[in-house]
This record gives C-alpha cells, structure tokens and sequence, in this order.
C-alpha cells in the first residue's frame, strides 16, 4: 500500500479528454489548450477513449457527435457514467435543433458548431468549468452541512458515545466510505478506551476498527491524516481501496483516531473532503475532552460528596456502611428492573446523598440509644427536605433529588416530608425505600445482631401496600430467589434463601 501526502488531493490539474475521430482536429485542439495548466489527452479512435474513460479520472471531456460507427453521445453516456460531476461539450459540424436539445438533455453542458474559433472553445471550456467548480463548492457545503449538524448536536446534552457514533455517520456520509471506525484512546494507559462504527458490513469492521492503526501515530504530532491507497479486485473489477486515518489530539496529546475504508473506482477524493474530515476530527476531540472533563468533575464532585456520607456515618455509629450497602441493593434492584446505566449512575449518586441532610440533625439525637420524643422525631425527619437545601443550585446533583426527597414517603400516603401516596411517590423513592429498610433490618446494631434474611423479607412482606410498594417488593423477592445475591461480601455471611416465600399469584414481573 502506498501512503500519499494529502496536499496531492484538490490541488491535482485539470483532466481534459478530447475526442474526434479527425485527428487535425485533436491536433489543434490540444495546441491551443497548450497555454493552459490542463492535463489534456486527445484520442481519435473513440473506443480508446471509452476505455481510458473508464480508467482515469476525468474533469471535462470535448467530443465530436459523428465518428464513424461511435457517437458522441455514447462518449457523454460513459463519462457520466462514471463521472457524475464531469462536463461534457459536444461538436458537430451538421448540427441541428433536435440533436441539440437531445444532448443536452442527456447531460452535456453544451454544444459547438464546426467549424468554431477557438476562442470560443477557450471561453465554453472555462465557462463549464467555472460551472463544475460550483457544483463542486455545493457538495463541499453537504459536506460543511454534515459538520453543522455534528456542532449542532454538540451542544445537545448527547452521550458520548452517541456523538462519536454521529461523527461517524457524518465522516460516512460525507467522505463516501464504506465504513468509518473511531478508536478513542486513554491517553495515560494507551489503551483503546472506546469504539465507535459507522458501515453496513462486516469486513470492513475489522479494518477500520484495528488498534494497529493506532501505531501510525505514534511518533506523530501531526493532526494531518495518513493517506493510504491500494489496488484491489473487487468482483472483476480494478478499484482503489482508500484508507485514510485521521487523528484525534486533545489539546497536542493523541486520543484516537478516526480511521475511513473507501472503495472507488477512481482514487480521487474531492476538495474539501480533507479539511470536512479535520472539522469532524476536532468535533470529536473536542466531546472527547468535554466528556473527560465532565468525568473527571463527576469523579471530584462525587469523592466530595462520598466524604459527605463518610462525615454523616461517622457522627452516627448505628450506620457505619449503611450507605454503601443501600446503593448496593438499589442498583441490584435496579438493574434486575431493566434500568439504563444513566439511570444507574443517577441512582448511585441518589443513594449516596440520600441522607446528605443528617448533617443537619444534632448529635444527641442521630445518637440516642433509645426512642425519639415527639420532637426528636420531627427533627428527625426535617432531614429529607434539608438533605435538599444541601444540594439545591448543584445542577450536577439534580438527578438526587428524588431519592433524597421521597425515601421516607410510605406507599399508603402516611410517610415524611409530603405524604405522598403510590405511584404519586418517584420510583427512585419507592426503590430507595425498600432496599433501605431491608439493610436496616439486616444490619447489625450495638444493641441487636442482624436479622435474617428470611425475618427481613417477611418484614417488608407484611408492610407491602402499607409503607413499600408491592411491586418493588415484588423485584426484590425475585431477585432474591434467583440466587444471584452475593450477601457474603458485603454482610460478612451467606443468607439462606430456601426460606423464601414462594412466588405468589399475584407477584409482578419485574417492569
Ligand atoms: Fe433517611
């Protein structure tokens, strides 16, 4: 395979294919284009120039109507064939109305009448192509318009991986690929972090999504993209296979590279096509870095609020690890619901914050050994809304908000701080609920050992419809007799689940 500078491609001459089966006349033809920075090929056999038709790129072609048993408009039909945007002037010596209009309608961009001046030759081959180059230009702006769409989509709250694979699309779409594969890399690890694909088959997957293409890079700070053509037979027929890998850098560092496989007939890839490529390269670097930013943010804001917890459960001695095993639940929960890794990650944080407003409840209550007075109990419950103040304006943790606000409401409406009733309580509550409750009852106190598993089912058995959700204790129940719990880990013991009540009629599937 050979590797080809990109600033051989839009800068390449002018191809000009002349036809005539008078050979003078191609003779003339070519010594008054002479002057000009074309790359001009004259043939007076017409089936040559069929063939070279076939073979080579072409700009514009200028051909007699009348040679013999060819015509001209054969010559038209082949290079439009296979050049879609060439320009096409026809010449004949005998013309008329209807040959004209015929012609022209089959998509030649004009007609000369022999014998002509040159002059005018001159001046209709830099009319059409002036005209090609506008067409040229309107495919470029699709191709800007492909990039809008990637900016535009930017600015959307789109996953990452969603955006890359839009990227993709818009590389796909616009450079003509049969496939396009983006490998993002962790920049500390070297190692692919991520793979995006755009294409319809199978193959190409392999080619375009190969981690060797990574290497290419590795000595490289140049955000231009290796080139690379080969020959190949496809079906019979000679092709060039083009594969183009563009990297992505994030501020001068490497962080993946956006590789293209195209096959076409000839080896030109439009102007344009190269510096659309590199827009799309830097759209893609840029939601890389915003994605790893966010991360990392994320990863600050939630260690900050995990020594929140910390901070809570140190001040109350009767839950050391309770948040940790409540999240543990709710996402075993949760995920045996269906629930997204979105919603997942929204539920870890919930969770976690869950009774982030403790931190507004004195000590001598949060630690009294026995039962609350009226009063303490009120205090007690202000933590739910407090736990709100506490993250109110943090838009990043407004995802919490339910848990925090909904995981003391009772599924009968007699529950804290709003009385809400059934479905009326966010299932992030309902959730948090019964998987709060069922660690309560596990978890060992100073004064009591923790129940076991077959106490605590019976327990949230008996409040269904009352405090919990019947539904949820339904998931959980079927999450329990599935075996898939491994209690050891975080309890310290196994629990026996031969004792579970079997599944009733009226249980629920999981939603
Ligand atoms: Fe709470």
């Amino acid at each position: 395979m050979t590797e080809v500078k990109v600033e051989m491609t839009g800068n390449q001459p002018i191809s000009i294919l002349i036809v005539d089966d008078e050979k003078y006349i191609c003779n003339i033809i070519v010594e008054a284009l002479s002057t000009e920075k074309y790359d001009i090929v004259a043939f007076s056999d017409p089936a040559k120039a069929l063939t070279h038709i076939e073979q080579n790129s072409v700009d514009l072609v200028l051909t007699d109507l009348v040679m013999g048993e060819y015509t001209g408009v054969q010559i038209l039909e082949s290079t439009l064939a296979h050049h879609s945007d060439a320009t096409v002037i026809l010449m004949t010596a005998h013309p008329t109305v209807q040959t004209a209009i015929s012609v022209l309608r089959k998509g030649a961009y004009d007609f000369l009448m022999k014998p002509f001046r040159l002059e005018l030759l001159k001046a209709t081959i830099k009319r059409g192509l002036e005209h090609q180059r506008v067409i040229r230009e309107n495919l470029h702006l699709k191709g800007q318009v492909e990039f809008l769409k990637v900016v535009g989509a930017a600015n959307t709250e789109m996953g990452i991986d969603d955006f890359l694979a839009m990227v993709a699309r818009s590389c796909k779409n616009e450079m003509g690929a049969r496939a396009v594969g983006i490998i993002e890399i962790d920049p500390m690890s070297k190692e692919p972090a991520r793979k995006v694909y755009a294409g319809d088959e199978e193959t190409p997957l392999d080619v375009v999504l190969d981690n060797a293409t990574l290497d290419r890079f590795t000595y490289t700070r140049s955000a231009k993209p290796i080139i690379q053509k080969e020959e190949v037979v496809i079906d019979g027929c000679s092709q060039t296979r083009i594969s183009i890998s563009q990297p992505i850098f994030v501020r001068r560092c490497f962080h993946g590279v956006i590789n293209l496989l195209i096959e076409t007939r000839f080896d030109q890839l439009t102007p344009g096509q190269i510096d659309v490529l590199m827009l799309l390269a830097n759209s893609a670097a840029a939601a890389i870095a915003n994605h790893r930013h966010y991360q990392e943010m994320r990863t600050s804001y939630l260690q900050a609020i995990k020594g929140l917890a910390n901070a809570i459960e140190a001040r109350d001695e009767y839950t050391a690890g309770h948040t940790d095993r409540v999240t543990w639940l709710a996402e075993l929960m949760a995920r045996h619901m269906g629930w997204e890794d979105q919603r997942i990650e929204h539920l870890i944080m919930g969770c976690t914050l869950h009774d982030i407003g403790k931190l507004g409840v004195p000590d001598s209550i949060l630690n009294k050994p026995g039962r609350l007075t009226d009063e303490e109990r009120l205090k007690m419950q202000t933590h739910a809304e407090v736990g709100l103040k506490v993250i109110d304006g943090i838009e990043l943790f407004r995802p919490a908000v339910p848990y925090i606000i909904a995981h003391h409401e009772w599924y009968d409406g007699s529950g804290y701080p709003r009385g809400l009733k059934g479905e009326g309580i966010p299932i992030e509550g309902r959730l948090l609920a019964v998987a709060d409750t069922l660690d309560a009852i596990l978890s060992d106190r100073p004064y009591r050992k923790g129940a076991d598993l077959e106490q605590a089912v019976s327990e949230l058995i008996k409040y269904k419809g009352i405090q919990f959700d019947p539904a949820i204790v339904d998931v959980l129940l079927d999450l329990l007799r599935s075996g898939s719990v491994d209690f050891r880990a975080t309890y310290g013991r196994d629990m026996d689940i031969s004792k579970l009540p079997a599944p009733t009629t009226t249980e629920k599937a999981p939603a």
